[in-house]
C-alpha cells in the first residue's frame, strides 16, 4: 500500500467533507478589518464567529503597540528557544503580569496554547501517575494524554458522581504505582459554552489528593470579576493548581501561558519539549500581549460591554424559544433538530438571505440528529446586531419547522480545493 493512496482514500472525519464546501463551509475567507462586519465572497456580513471577545483585535492601542514592536524588533527577534538564546526582559515581564493577574506565584509563556498544553501534561506526569479528565476535553488535552504511558480515566461531561467513581479507580492504581492523580477540565467549554464544574471537582480534592489543571482558553479575559477566568468566577482561584490560558481568544493575539507555583514553573520551563525545542514567542506578540493585559486590567468596560451583548443575545434567543443548551459563558450555541443537509442549508440561507456569518457544528461534534449554530458575541457587536440576528434566526427556524430545508441536498456553493 502506498502511503499517498491510503491518505487520499481515508481523508479522516473532516476531510471526507473536503469536496463539499471548500471556501464556503470550510476555509472561508473573511476579509477586511476584523470587526462585527466583514466581507465574505464580496458581500458585507454580520460576523458572529470570531473569538475576539473583548474587541481587542482592532483596538487602536493594540494595533499601535503591535506595529511599533514589529517595526522596532522585526518578527525574528528573539532568535532561538527561550532556554538557549530567546529570553528577553519583556517575556519575563509578561510572565510576572500574568502570574499576578491569576494570583499565582509564577507563569511561563507558551508559543501556542495547543502545543503548550500537550507539553504541560507531558511534563507533569509519568507512567506511575493517573489522569482523570472530562469527556469533552479539547483536542490539545487529548493529544497530551496520547503521550501518557500510564492510566487515564474519563468521566462523562461534568458528571460528578462518575467523576468520583473514576477518582476511586485512579486511587486504586496510584496506591499500587506510588504515583499521583492529575485532574483536567476546561474552564469554559468552547463548543457548548457551559463551564467546568470546578467547585464540584474541588469538593473531592482533600479526600483523593489530586492536582487540578484547567484549560481556560475561553474563560481568560471573559469570566470572573476582573476577567481572570472561570476559577475567579467560581471563586476557587487558590484551589486550581495549574491555570492555562491562551492569547488566541479574548487577547486577540497568539501565544498562551501557564500559571502555577514557582517551583512547578521552573520544572515546566526545563521540561516542556514543545517550548524547549521551539523558537521563543516573537517580540511583537509579547509586547502586544503586554498592551492587551494593560487594557484588560484598566478597562473593565470592555468585558462589561461584551456581557451586555451576551445577555441581550442569549435572553432574546431564549425568549423566541431557541434552545441554547447549558451555556453560562459568552459562547452561544443554538441547537436545532436536523442533520448535515439541513445544517448546510441553514448556514447558506443565513449568509445569502440575511448576510449573517456564523459557524455550524454537526455530528460527530454534537449527537446525530442535532445541529448547532455557534455564535460568539463580542464587545464590538451592537444591540442592533443582536435584534437583527434574533429576527433572522426566527425566520430560519420557521422554514426549518415547516420542512423547507431538506436533509439531502448540499447547496452548490463550494470552490474546488
Ligand atoms: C479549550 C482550548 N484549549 C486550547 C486551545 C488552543 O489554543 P491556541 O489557539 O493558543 O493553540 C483552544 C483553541 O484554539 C481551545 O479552545
Amino acid at each position: 500500500m502506498d502511503i499517498f493512496d491510503k491518505v487520499v482514500n481515508h481523508m479522516g472525519a473532516l476531510g471526507k467533507f473536503s469536496d463539499m464546501g471548500y471556501g464556503y463551509y470550510f476555509f472561508p475567507k473573511l476579509e477586511g478589518e476584523i470587526s462585527n462586519r466583514m466581507t465574505f465572497r464580496g458581500r458585507d456580513m454580520l460576523v458572529w464567529s470570531l473569538n475576539n471577545y473583548l474587541g481587542l483585535a482592532n483596538h487602536p492601542e493594540v494595533r499601535h503597540a503591535d506595529a511599533e514592536a514589529a517595526a522596532k524588533y522585526g518578527m525574528g527577534y528573539p532568535m532561538g528557544a527561550r532556554m538557549m538564546s530567546g529570553q528577553t526582559i519583556y517575556h519575563e515581564q509578561l510572565e510576572h503580569e500574568l502570574a499576578a493577574f491569576e494570583h499565582k506565584e509564577a507563569a511561563y509563556l507558551l508559543n501556542f496554547g495547543y502545543m503548550g498544553m500537550v507539553s504541560i501534561i507531558d511534563s507533569l506526569i509519568d507512567r506511575h501517575d493517573v489522569v482523570v479528565y472530562d469527556s469533552e476535553a479539547h483536542a490539545c488535552i487529548l493529544d497530551g494524554l496520547r503521550m501518557h504511558l500510564g492510566k487515564r480515566f474519563v468521566y462523562p461531561h461534568n458528571n460528578m458522581e462518575r467523576f468520583e467513581q473514576q477518582l476511586k479507580h485512579a486511587k486504586n492504581v496510584t496506591d499500587k504505582t506510588g504515583g499521583g492523580i492529575l485532574v483536567i477540565t476546561e474552564g469554559v467549554y468552547g463548543m457548548a459554552g457551559d463551564c467546568g464544574d470546578l467547585r464540584g471537582i474541588l469538593k473531592f480534592k482533600d479526600q483523593y489528593g489530586f492536582r487540578l489543571l484547567i484549560d481556560d482558553a475561553h474563560g481568560f479575559g471573559t469570566m470572573g470579576r476582573t476577567g481572570a477566568g472561570t476559577s475567579e468566577e467560581q471563586d476557587v482561584m487558590d484551589q486550581v493548581d495549574v491555570y492555562f490560558g491562551t492569547f488566541a481568544k479574548a487577547m486577540a493575539g497568539i501565544g498562551a501561558f501557564v500559571a502555577t507555583e514557582k517551583k512547578i514553573i521552573k520544572a515546566l520551563a526545563f521540561n516542556m519539549r514543545s517550548q524547549i525545542y521551539a523558537k521563543s514567542l516573537p517580540m511583537p506578540m509579547v509586547i502586544g500581549a503586554l498592551k492587551r493585559m494593560e487594557l484588560i486590567r484598566n478597562h473593565p468596560e470592555l468585558k462589561d460591554t461584551l456581557w451586555t451583548i451576551v445577555n441581550a443575545l442569549q435572553k432574546g434567543l431564549k425568549a423566541k424559544g431557541f434552545d441554547l443548551g447549558k451555556t453560562n459563558s459568552p459562547v452561544t450555541p443554538v441547537y436545532f433538530q436536523g442533520g448535515i443537509g439541513e445544517a448546510t442549508q441553514i448556514v447558506a440561507d443565513l449568509r445569502e438571505e440575511h448576510a449573517i456569518f456564523c459557524s455550524m457544528v454537526a455530528y460527530p461534534v454534537v449527537p446525530k440528529g442535532v445541529l448547532m449554530l455557534r455564535l460568539i458575541p463580542t464587545a464590538i457587536h451592537t444591540l442592533e446586531d443582536v435584534d437583527y440576528t434574533i429576527n433572522a434566526f426566527s425566520e430560519v427556524k420557521k422554514k426549518l419547522d415547516s420542512g423547507k430545508y431538506n436533509s439531502g441536498i448540499i447547496p452548490p456553493l463550494a470552490d474546488k480545493y
